[in-house]
């Protein structure tokens, strides 16, 4: 590990993240054939209570019945928290049953690394029961404030040996709830929360993690959606959940550089290489001071695009 350089843990294209509830095969099924690049089949907060076992099931069926790799999707399944008494179960019965079609499981509601240890800990006895053979990831929700006091801790596991850590999400539902906001929306008020997705993101940053904004409620202000993603984009977050198929679109938009972008990241990368020979450090582009650090912006830009590419193209 670098101590001056952010290496990701594992690359993943997780612009857009479709989160259905494991109860519902048909949102499921439309999910599958949705341009998201990452379907989170729900246990938690989208399913009632007394379904938690049939939505286990639901789950355990579409991991089986679906191509995911076909479709494209790295499938994540959102396990019930770390203080439900559905979580054992969860992770016991879908890994067993059907671990080998799953990426990552998302543990809602992380308040302390502990959290993450006690799942790690199901995960690989689920795992050698099944005979498992990839490396099942694990991504957590910050969204307690607990959580946010112990962020840079929980992000830090991902550099223990064997780690599954690859990425944490900001619920700002839950988060609001927890902080007692005097707030009823649901990802409208991202400005309240710019210091604490500001913390995540950095924490995320630190220590090679990819970092997703959470839900906005509002299906129908698609203007608003875009705002509250654009607003993480600049941050630096790479990705943001949609709770219906028409956000997909609007994530994988607005978390793609733009033509205009992918341009103008190559020109500073081929200005940079001209003067790598004469020995110059910074020189000017357009009238605008570039240097090694513009070139390592550029590279994240020229990089994403690259993957959009490779994905694009099947
Ligand atoms: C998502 O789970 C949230 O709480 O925002
Ligand atoms: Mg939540």
């Amino acid at each position: 590990m670098s101590t001056s350089e952010f290496s990701p843990v594992l690359f993943r294209l997780q612009r857009s993240e479709l989160a259905v509830p494991g109860s519902n095969p048909g949102m499921i099924e439309k999910a599958a054939g949705s341009e998201a690049d990452c379907v989170l089949l729900d246990c938690e907060d989208s399913v009632a209570p007394d379904q938690k076992s049939q939505a286990r099931c639901t789950i355990i069926s579409a991991l089986h019945e679906i191509d995911w790799k076909e479709a494209g999707k790295t499938v994540s399944v959102r396990i019930n928290g770390p203080e439900s008494t559905h979580m054992e179960r969860d992770v016991g019965r879908i890994i067993e049953k059907a671990g080998y079609h799953v990426d990552t499981l998302l543990i809602p509601k992380v308040g302390i690394p502990k959290h993450v240890h006690a799942v790690d800990g199901l995960i690989s006895v689920a795992e050698l029961a099944a005979g498992i053979t990839h490396r099942i990831g694990l991504e957590c929700m910050i969204e307690t404030a607990l959580g946010l006091v112990n962020v840079e801790a929980i992000a830090g596991l991902s550099y223990m040996p064997r780690s599954r850590l690859e990425a944490l999400h900001f619920g700002v539902a839950d988060f609001s709830a927890s902080c007692q906001s005097r707030t009823l929306e649901i990802g409208e008020t991202d400005h309240f929360w710019h210091p604490s997705l500001q913390r995540m993101l950095v924490a995320c940053r630190a220590y090679g993690l990819r970092a997703i904004d959470g839900p906005y409620a509002d299906i129908t202000n698609p203007q608003g959606y875009i705002n509250a993603a654009k607003g993480v984009a600049a941050m630096g977050f790479e990705g943001k959940w949609a709770i219906h198929p028409g956000q997909v679109k609007l994530a994988n938009q607005v978390m793609s550089p733009t033509d205009a972008e992918v341009e103008q990241a190559q020109k500073i990368l081929n200005a940079l290489d001209q003067v790598q020979s004469s020995g110059q450090g910074a020189v000017s582009l357009d009238g605008k001071m570039i240097d090694a650090a513009s070139g390592k912006m550029a590279a994240n830009i020229i990089n994403k695009s690259l993957a959009i590419a490779e994905k694009a193209s099947g």
